[in-house]
């Protein structure tokens, strides 16, 4: 039988821990959890985005501000206010929803941000901290973090001698989620679209995370049998099944076909999509309890 991960039931477990966390930090230390988010112009899917991550923060108890600057800030506006904001000590995250308008320059900002601060393990300290095996020390990326709960409760911490292929090599997902997996002691593969003979790659894997961004490209005779299977693509294609001009979400993976291969699988939606803001709900009251000098849970 195959085990689909229930992504909302795990995102709803990390966020009651998290919920338990800011609690007991009121109470002992005194100290609320803060996270700022910040967004610029009028995307209407980053404000979708903007609006949960806010609303999210707000039910985890945090002091929870959301910065919303007009499309015509320049670079100077916007790193005063994340100086600010570094400054401020009841801001213990800061996320700048990405992408910024194409007048804008990101990554000076992001790396702007303190990176104690840092949220979204976007500034480069935080990505060496990973990269040297740092795990305590730094804050990960939220979406490869949270696949990497999915893997933990499947395989447990110590993944020796398990294979791990990561399609995708970016710096938000393929390179932290490849470093995560080494850090536990996976044997780890970062493949791309460079990569040879890709399906042959793949078909090696005990876990295959697929971060690729091609609607279904990982088929079944890509997975190895009784894979870890975990989709981190979101795709919007058409489904004219439901009728003309609708659209539906699919991964990286064919689910269906996949799904007949592999022991356990990610859905899309509804796997590691939830995880991404119960991360960045996780890093904010990690951030919280170290800048209190406590220590601070784990997930
Ligand atoms: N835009 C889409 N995903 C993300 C994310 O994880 N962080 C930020 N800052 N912007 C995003």
């Amino acid at each position: 039988m195959t085990t689909v991960i229930d992504g909302k039931k795990v995102a709803a477990s990390v966020i009651e821990t998290v919920k338990a966390a800011t609690q007991a930090l009121a109470t002992d230390a005194g100290v609320r959890a803060g996270l700022a988010v910040v967004i610029v112009g009028d995307d209407p899917a980053s404000h979708a985005y903007v609006s949960s991550k806010s609303k999210m923060a707000k039910e985890c108890g945090f002091l929870s501000i959301q910065h919303t600057l007009p499309e015509a800030t320049t670079q100077e506006e916007l790193a005063a206010l994340v100086a600010d904001l570094n400054a401020d000590p009841s801001i213990h995250g800061i996320l700048v929803q990405l992408p910024l308008p194409k007048h804008l320059n990101s990554e000076p900002i992001i790396q702007s941000i303190l990176p104690e601060k840092d949220v979204d393990g976007l500034h480069v300290v935080n990505a060496g901290k990973l990269a040297t095996g740092d795990l305590e020390g730094g804050l990960v990326s939220c979406t490869p973090a949270g696949a990497m709960v999915f893997v933990r409760q499947t395989h447990g911490e110590d993944l020796s001698g398990l294979n791990a292929v990561v399609i995708g090599r970016s710096n938000l997902f393929g390179k932290p989620m490849s470093a995560l997996l080494l850090a536990a002691n996976a044997t780890v593969t970062t493949a791309h679209s460079r990569t040879k003979d890709l399906a042959a790659v793949c078909r090696n894997a005990d876990i295959l995370v697929a971060a690729v961004g091609r609607p279904e490209m990982v088929k079944a005779g890509w997975v190895k049998p009784g894979a870890t299977v975990i989709d981190v693509g979101i795709n919007r294609v058409p489904a004219p099944e439901k009728g003309e001009g609708k659209t539906k979400l699919v991964g990286d993976v064919a689910f269906a076909e996949a799904a007949e291969v592999a022991s356990v699988i990610t859905p899309v939606p509804g796997g590691v999509g939830p995880m991404t803001i119960a991360m960045l709900m996780a890093n904010t009251v990690i951030a919280a309890h170290r800048k209190a000098g406590r220590k601070p849970p784990r997930f």
